[in-house]
């Protein structure tokens, strides 16, 4: 059965994140600035989406930069915008990052920001602990007051993933991560101007 997030077009995407209501898009970028500095080498991108936040990253820090995503389109987009400028060091891979089977180059690091959400916790720990990077980062929402998708006149087409997301259990993460060999080396959360809030966590590998 095909990813919901495959009936998702790009563009709705952007604009209904980028909405100065909801702001995601841009505090995703500002985010993803921190979390490169976090780190250098190699690093994978789970949920890559078009690429945003890809304008940040410090060229001379990261020798292969791996963009992973369950939509084909997005990765097309993604290569159109940023193949140019980093020449043969982004990699894009099409690949549904819930299936085990999958596997990934190895990288320094993994960036995932509003990812857990659709793969679950446990399955996020257990490609780390495959994987086995130095630095682990990750964004994701809490809803407090609010529906997991914000209110905006694309709120509609964001309809066929609400059957995959659930909120991320920050607590059940970071055990988790710990059980596979990693303690937490940031906490930070960033407020929204809808009144919603993303939560960052960093983890080291031990
Ligand atoms: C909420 S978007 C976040 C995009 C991006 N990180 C950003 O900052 O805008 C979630 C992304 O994860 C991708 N995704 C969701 N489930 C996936 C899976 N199982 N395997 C690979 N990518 C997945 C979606 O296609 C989408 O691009």
């Amino acid at each position: 059965m095909s990813n919901p997030w495959n009936e998702v077009p790009l563009d709705v995407y952007e604009t209904h994140m980028g909405l100065s209501s909801v702001g995601q898009l841009q505090m995703l970028a500002s985010a993803m600035k921190e979390q490169f500095c976090c780190c250098k080498g190699s690093v994978a991108i789970f949920g890559i989406a078009g690429g945003n936040g890809l304008e940040q990253i410090p060229l001379d820090r990261f020798s292969a930069i791996y963009g992973i995503d369950v939509n084909p389109e997005y990765l097309e987009y993604c290569g159109k915008r940023y193949e140019a400028k980093f020449g043969g060091r982004l990699h894009l891979i099409h690949a549904d990052l819930s299936d085990p089977s999958v596997e990934l180059p190895a990288a320094d690091a993994v960036i995932a920001d509003l990812f857990v959400e659709y793969v679950g916790e446990d399955s996020f720990a257990m490609r780390i602990d495959h994987m086995k990077p130095s630095f682990v980062s990750c964004v994701f929402q809490k809803n407090e007051t609010c529906g997991f998708v914000s209110v905006s006149p694309y709120t509609k087409a964001f309809d066929p993933i609400e059957s995959i997301c659930h909120d991320v259990e920050g607590t059940r993460l970071d055990q988790l991560l710990q059980e596979v060999g990693y303690r937490r080396s940031n906490l930070k959360t960033y407020l929204l101007p809808n009144g919603k809030h993303f939560v960052r966590m960093d983890w080291l590998r031990m």
